[in-house]
């Protein structure tokens, strides 16, 4: 018998690749990625890579592998190759549940698709954000929606069974009745898994900088919550099972890298800028391409810093992150887990958060109520302030 995400909390190692090159860096997006027209530097890059690994995967075989980014179907063929064989040397892929390649529509051919799944690659994430053009171009996209289209069907062409499509709510300026055809014309892709995310206006980003200047708003807060809500129910009904807020499972079961990472499993990040966490000490590599480049070639450590969590804060953050998943989080399994006394020290919390709705208790595990789904950032922030840890 299969067991469930819950069952494995915490068990094994996965592994996080991050790619960072982008063909745009789009408005909104605040994730470390660069647009590096020299070439070369991929190549540097995948040497880079290897050293990495070669100094820091010693934990066999990987719960879940995820190849993400930036762009790694930006990479041409030979260097998509490449990545998989470095991979390859470094990881038993063959071993591994599950191996995700993220792909953009504009970059993703059949070739690349089948270089991908021949080199280990069992699972396509593809983002797709919306089908609107004006949408599309709000967002900086470099792909229409026709492209979008036909990447996915190339996936399936290449051999792909489990392929997941990212789409974005909440873009200014979009009705219900656009994000309804969005989510209708992803459902006919007959995807095996969704993720729908609310755009965030994020520090930093050009998106951010046009809001500060007035130059774009964000739609109502009923808007977006209209649109989330019109998620939930109709994928329900097309058979998806929403698992965290964001993300809808279908045939291809839920994303079993992400899932690890909402139960607090241990995983090591490699690449720039790439975050690791290993039994309570967080790492983060250094973001610049070059300087990680450098330092892992050099064979040195390419961590620009670490931070070691105290078991309290450990056991915030397994509520903070797991309370997004539906199944919620067992506060007496995390107290023993990590050997705290989790139940009584979030207490006084899980009380407020159920006089105002927003958590519902059966013995030690709380959920997010539908009133709590709505405001599950504030919800779960609640468990990290100073107060809530001690
Ligand atoms: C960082 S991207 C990497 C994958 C790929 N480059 C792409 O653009 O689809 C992963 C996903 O994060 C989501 N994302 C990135 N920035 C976001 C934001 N500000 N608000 C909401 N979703 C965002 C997008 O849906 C995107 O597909
Ligand atoms: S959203 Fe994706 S394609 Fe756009 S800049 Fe971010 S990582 Fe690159």
């Amino acid at each position: 018998m299969q067991s469930s995400a819950a069952d494995r909390a915490g068990t094994g190692t996965s592994l996080y690749v991050h790619v960072p090159f982008c063909v745009v860096k789009c408005g909104y997006c605040d994730f470390n990625s660069y647009v590096v027209e020299d070439r070369s530097v991929h190549d540097r890059f995948l040497d880079a890579l290897d050293a990495e690994l070669r100094r820091e995967w010693h934990f066999g075989a990987p719960v879940s592998v995820f190849v993400g980014g930036g762009t790694p179907s930006l990479l041409e063929p030979a260097r998509l190759a490449r990545l998989f064989e470095v991979l390859g040397r470094h990881v038993d892929l063959a071993a591994c549940d599950e191996v995700t390649m993220e792909a953009n529509p504009e970059s993703l051919t059949e070739a690349k698709a089948a270089i991908a799944r021949a080199g280990g690659a069992s699972r396509l994430s593809i983002g797709v954000q919306t089908f609107h053009a004006h949408h599309l171009r709000f967002l900086d996209r470099a792909h229409s929606a026709e492209r979008a289209e036909a990447a996915v069907a190339e996936a399936r062409r290449a051999g792909f069974t489990n392929l997941s499509v990212d789409l974005m709510f909440g873009i200014p300026g979009e009705t219900a009745n656009e994000w309804s055809s969005d989510l209708e014309r992803a459902l006919a892709l007959q995807p095996d898994h969704l993720s729908c995310y609310n755009l965030t206006f994020e520090p930093g980003t050009r998106l951010h900088r046009d809001l500060q200047r007035g130059q774009v708003s964000p739609n109502e807060q009923e808007v977006d919550r209209d649109q989330f809500l019109a998620t939930r129910a109709r994928l329900a009904a097309a058979g998806f099972h929403a698992y965290e807020i964001s993300n809808f499972a279908g045939r291809g079961g839920p994303c079993r890298h992400n899932d690890h990472y909402w139960l607090q499993g241990d995983y090591v990040g490699v690449g720039p800028g790439a975050a690791s966490h290993r039994a309570g000490v967080r790492t983060t590599n250094l973001k610049a391409v070059e300087a990680w480049a450098d330092a892992a070639l050099a064979g040195q450590p390419c961590a620009a810093s670490a931070e070691t969590l105290w078991p309290m804060q450990r056991a915030a953050e397994a509520v903070w992150l797991g309370i997004r998943r539906t199944d919620g989080v067992d506060l007496g399994a995390i107290g023993a887990r990590l050997a705290v006394p989790a139940v009584q020290q979030f207490t006084a919390t899980v009380a407020r958060h159920e006089r105002a709705g927003w958590v519902a208790r059966a013995g030690d595990r709380i959920r997010l109520t539908d009133a709590g789904l709505l405001l599950a950032d504030r919800v779960g922030g609640d468990y990290l302030a100073p107060g809530a840890v001690g």
